[in-house]
C-alpha cells in the first residue's frame, strides 16, 4: 500500500466511525474519536475508550491522561505525532463506564481494520480492555511491561503487543507513574525484538524464538 493508499484507507474508516450506529454508545456521544496519527508509523498505541474531552474534541487522548501518555512517551524520545493513537471503542461510555462486552465486539471491526491498514510492528496496549483484546485472559498487574506475539486475527498481522497499564490508573494509585515510566523504557527494546522478527518473516526464515515470558506466569 503507497502512503496516499493509507491514509485514503484511514479516513475511509474514520467516516464509517462517525458515523456508526451499531450500539447505544452511539446514543450518548457528541462525536465519535477513529484515532488519529502518522498513517507510516510502525507503533500503535489502543486505549479503552474516549472521555469527556476526547468526546468534545473528536481526538484520542486530550485530557488528563493524554497529558500523562505524552510525557510517558517522552521519556522513550517518541511524540505522539509520531504514533497511531485509538482506542477499543469510539465512542465515550456514558460517565466514563467501563466499556460493555458487546460495545466492545461492535466496535473490534473498526480497530481490526485499522491495524489492517498500519501493520503496525508493535501495538501499545493501556489498559485491561486493551490488553484483552490482544492478550486474552492476561492479568494487567502480571502482563503490565512484558510484550509477546500479536495474535493475527487482530489485523496486527505481524506485531508484537506490549501490555501497559492505562494512564488514568496512575491518577488513582500514585505509585503507579514510576511504574509506567519503567515499563515505557522496554518499549522500544520490544520494538527492535519486533522488527528483527519481521525481517526474519519476511526475508522467509523462520524467526529466532524468543523466550516468552507468559503472563500467567507472573
Ligand atoms: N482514555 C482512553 O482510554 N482513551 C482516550 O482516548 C482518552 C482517555
Amino acid at each position: 500500500m503507497t502512503p496516499d493508499e493509507r491514509r485514503a484507507a484511514l479516513d475511509a474508516v474514520a467516516t464509517e466511525v462517525r458515523d456508526c450506529r451499531r450500539c447505544r454508545l452511539a446514543g450518548g456521544r457528541t462525536q465519535a474519536v477513529p484515532g488519529e496519527g502518522d498513517p507510516e508509523t510502525e507503533v500503535v498505541l489502543v486505549g479503552e475508550g474516549p472521555g469527556q474531552n476526547e468526546d468534545l474534541q473528536g481526538r484520542p487522548f486530550v485530557g488528563a491522561a493524554g497529558g500523562f501518555l505524552g510525557e510517558l512517551l517522552s521519556v522513550i524520545g517518541w511524540r505522539r505525532e509520531e504514533v497511531f493513537i485509538t482506542n477499543v471503542v469510539k465512542c465515550r461510555p456514558p460517565g466514563n463506564r467501563d466499556p460493555e462486552p458487546d460495545e466492545i465486539a461492535a466496535c473490534a471491526p473498526f480497530l481490526r481494520r485499522q491495524l489492517e491498514i498500519l501493520d503496525p510492528a508493535l501495538v501499545v496496549t493501556l489498559g485491561r480492555y486493551s490488553m484483552n483484546t490482544f492478550l486474552p485472559g492476561a492479568r494487567i498487574g502480571q502482563a503490565h511491561g512484558t510484550d509477546h506475539p500479536a495474535p493475527p486475527e487482530t489485523g496486527a498481522r505481524d506485531a508484537r503487543v506490549c501490555a501497559m497499564y492505562h494512564p488514568a490508573a496512575a491518577f488513582r494509585q500514585g505509585g503507579l507513574r514510576q511504574t509506567m515510566k519503567v515499563d515505557m523504557l522496554a518499549v522500544p527494546a520490544a520494538l527492535a525484538r519486533s522488527r528483527r522478527e519481521r525481517a526474519e518473516r519476511s526475508a522467509g526464515a523462520a524467526p529466532v524464538s524468543v523466550p516468552e515470558r507468559g503472563w500467567e506466569a507472573g
